[in-house]
């Protein structure tokens, strides 16, 4: 596998062919907001905030999709991308329903560490207030629809670790929603496991766990490390 060199914010960089931007960026500690991406999980630039610019290319590109090329040229902080990243953060708060001093994850939160990140102070958009349903069916966990960010963590985690494909995307825009099984209640969906994986690697309070009140849910993604390190080491091939 061939090593390339591209610079990010003037610094020399190095990687192998079929790396991501932001696999450097990451490599070389460099600074970046995400929410979609996780380690472990397919790529999917859901939520743009790792936009970054590339010389030569007339469009903000997504960090974690864009594969690097040799002589690449990036830029990651700027005040167009500034901008361009506190105002979706902005939206995502007026989108959702986001009262954080009541919610499970107050304090653990990514999407308020986001917030913190991007030097958010107010939101200038006007707060949508929709109404959102709580899935409280399941045995173990919930699903507050007013807080989910549609990220698609809990889809892919779902269906490319555990293999249960137990949620999906409905709907177009404003209008989209994850749905459990065929748009059922939670608990009625036979092919969940219970293993609770969804919940650990959910961004925000948008899935947790029942015992869990306000600010208690720490999530715990640790096994998704274990997961990635044992499928390397093909601990489970025979
Ligand atoms: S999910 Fe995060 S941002 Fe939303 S209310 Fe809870 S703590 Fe606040
Ligand atoms: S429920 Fe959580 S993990 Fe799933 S899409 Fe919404 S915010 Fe992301
Ligand atoms: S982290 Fe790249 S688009 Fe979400």
């Amino acid at each position: 596998m061939s090593v390339l060199t591209l610079t990010i914010n003037d610094i020399q960089c190095t990687g192998r062919e079929g790396q991501t931007i932001l696999d450097i960026i990451k490599e070389n500690k460099i600074s970046l907001p995400v929410l979609c991406d996780l380690k472990g999980l397919t790529p999917v630039a859901a939520c743009r905030l790792c936009l970054v610019e590339v010389k030569g290319i007339p469009k903000l590109v997504p960090a974690c999709t864009t594969k690097i090329q040799e002589g690449m040229v990036v830029y990651t902080d700027s005040e167009k991308l500034r901008n361009y990243r506190r105002m979706i953060v902005e939206l995502l708060f007026a989108e959702g329903n986001h009262i954080c001093a009541s919610c499970v994850v107050n304090g653990y939160c990514e999407l308020q560490n986001l917030g913190y990140m991007v030097g958010m102070e107010s939101v200038r958009f006007d707060y949508l207030w929709q109404l959102f349903q709580i899935d409280a069916s399941h045995p173990r966990y919930v699903m507050d629809q007013s807080k989910c960010v549609k990220c698609t963590r809990c889809i892919r985690v779902c269906d490319e670790v555990e293999g249960a494909h137990v949620w999906d995307l409905k709907g177009r825009g404003i209008n989209v929603r994850v749905i459990s099984g065929l748009d059922e209640p939670w608990g009625q969906v036979k092919e969940c496991t219970q293993c609770g994986k969804c919940v650990q690697v959910c961004p925000v309070g948008a899935l947790f766990e029942k015992t869990a009140t306000t600010s208690e849910m720490i999530k715990d993604r640790s096994f998704l490390e274990r997961i990635l390190e044992g499928r390397e080491a093909k601990i489970w091939v025979r």
